[in-house]
């Protein structure tokens, strides 16, 4: 396994967020984590990728290992730079005053291949030929889909492959979300393992082979996208009827 959450409780202060939950994610995978607001969606996100206080939930109880080995002790830039795990998180978080293209550049930081930086880029434009257009834009003029397409082609630009995304269908048109959701459907034909959150259930197990369902901090269902997708109480919650 690429990724194994096991058995984990999280906290915020007295606010126990997470309640023990474990789920896995296999190399080449798309696994979607579904859930109502405040379900405890992005608090499992955060805790894979130790956000610094004071945001960062506590670790109380279990364990999150990337292939096999405990990665709650290390440090968490290592996500980036040795685990090539990239996070793409909600809300977006680019940087306004910026153009496209230098927020772009700016993820790869950690990154001393010239040449894979420069054909990185070419990809990214490619899966985005928004962002090619308006490369020299700042980045605050985008329209919130292009911000959003801005958002993932940025973790692209690590060099990852494995993505996070938390939420990246929120505020989308129908004809956005449908267009990023195709383009995640590349990115994994092309290797890309994907974690993705979504309250959007509906579309989040069309693209996903397996997933879980969050409810208050504790795994509710979990199973292949169509057993979720078949099962009469997730179809009841989550899928408007
Ligand atoms: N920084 C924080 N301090 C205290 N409590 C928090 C903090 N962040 C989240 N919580 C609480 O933890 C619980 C889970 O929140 P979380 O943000 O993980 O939910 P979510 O599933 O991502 O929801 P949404 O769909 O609204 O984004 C909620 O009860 C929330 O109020
Ligand atoms: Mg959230």
């Amino acid at each position: 396994m690429l990724l194994t959450v096991e058995n984990l409780k999280v906290k915020y202060g007295n606010i126990q967020a997470l309640q023990g939950i474990s789920f896995n994610v296999d190399k080449g995978e798309i696994v979607t984590l579904i859930g109502a607001n405040g379900a405890g969606k992005t608090t499992t996100l955060h805790s894979i990728c130790r956000l610094p206080p004071p945001e960062a939930p506590k670790v109380v109880e279990g364990d999150i290992k990337f292939k096999g080995e405990s990665i709650l002790s290390t440090e968490p830039h290592t996500l980036v730079s040795v685990h090539n795990i990239a996070l793409v998180p909600e809300g977006r978080h680019i940087f306004g005053n910026l153009t496209v293209k230098e927020n772009l550049t700016l993820a790869t930081y950690a990154r001393k291949d010239t040449e894979g930086i420069k054909r990185q880029l070419k990809h990214v434009f490619e899966l985005f030929p928004r962002l090619k257009e308006r490369e020299n834009q700042r980045s605050e003029s985008l329209s919130g889909g292009e911000q959003q397409m801005l958002a993932v082609g940025r973790a692209l630009m690590t060099g990852c492959d494995f993505l996070l995304l938390d939420e990246p269908s929120m505020g989308l048109s129908p004809l956005l979300k449908y267009e990023l959701f195709r383009t995640l459907k590349r990115l994994n034909q092309e290797g890309m393992t994907i974690l993705l959150i979504e309250q959007n259930a509906s579309l989040a197990l069309h693209l996903a082979h397996r997933g879980y369902v969050l409810d208050t901090g504790e795994m509710a269902a979990e199973g292949t996208s169509e057993e979720l997708i078949n099962d009469p109480e997730v179809k009841r919650a989550y899928l408007g009827g």
